[in-house]
């Protein structure tokens, strides 16, 4: 086994004061609330947003709808799980249509009282029309509205898109922190 080290930032928001107001949704956009019955949809919504990215690298699970899944479930069991900070961007264009499961993200609080932002992503196909800061306000309102002042999360350093979007939120880093992974030997 060979090990690979991928360096992440840890980056922190205060919310307190903080304006969290998102821009309104494109039409035929809108937000579901965690529900068990969901599950099935919030590991689509993961499967569809991280399968193809870099982060796969870091977290194989991701790269499968299986893995997808087992982690949604995962974390939707853990003591400190919070809903009010978990949510899945659905588009239907109409009644008939089927809806498409396009972003999630998830929230959870550690015994300290902090917050920690979950696999924030948005599916390929509806990238930069600004659902991801869209997506990351509501949880971090969402958060905030369960009394948590301070929340965390972790990005992979070379994912650019993602650490523009967290500082234009208004995370700044405090440090970075390597994740060492276990790799097959190449011959
Ligand atoms: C990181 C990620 C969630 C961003 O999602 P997104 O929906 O593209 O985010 P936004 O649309 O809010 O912002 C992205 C860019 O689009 C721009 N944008 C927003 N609305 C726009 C619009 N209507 N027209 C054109 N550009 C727009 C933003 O200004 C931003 O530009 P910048 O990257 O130059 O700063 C997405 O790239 C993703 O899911 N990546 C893979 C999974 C991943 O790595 N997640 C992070 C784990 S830590």
């Amino acid at each position: 086994m060979d090990l690979v080290y991928y360096k992440r930032f840890r980056m922190e928001i205060n919310l307190a004061g903080r304006d969290l107001t998102p821009s309104p949704l494109p039409d035929s956009f809108f937000f579901l609330p965690w529900e068990e019955s969901l599950l099935d949809c919030f590991a689509r919504a993961k499967y569809l947003s991280f399968h193809d990215e870099m982060d796969t690298n870091v977290f194989p699970c991701l790269a499968d709808y299986a893995g997808c899944r087992r982690l949604m479930a995962e974390i939707a069991g853990k003591p400190g799980f919070l809903p009010e900070a978990t949510w899945l961007l659905v588009r239907q264009a109409g009644k008939q249509e089927r809806p498409e499961y396009c972003g999630t993200v998830q929230g959870v609080r550690d015994r300290h009282g902090f917050g920690a932002i979950q696999n924030l992503g948005v599916a390929g196909g509806y990238r930069r029309r600004g659902l991801g800061a869209n997506l990351l306000l509501r949880s971090l309102a969402g958060f905030r509205h369960s009394g948590v002042r301070r929340v965390f999360l972790e990005v992979t350093a070379d994912n650019d898109d993602a650490v523009r979007l967290y500082r234009r939120v208004g995370f700044h880093t405090i440090r970075a922190v390597y994740k060492t992974v276990e790799t097959a030997n190449t011959p």
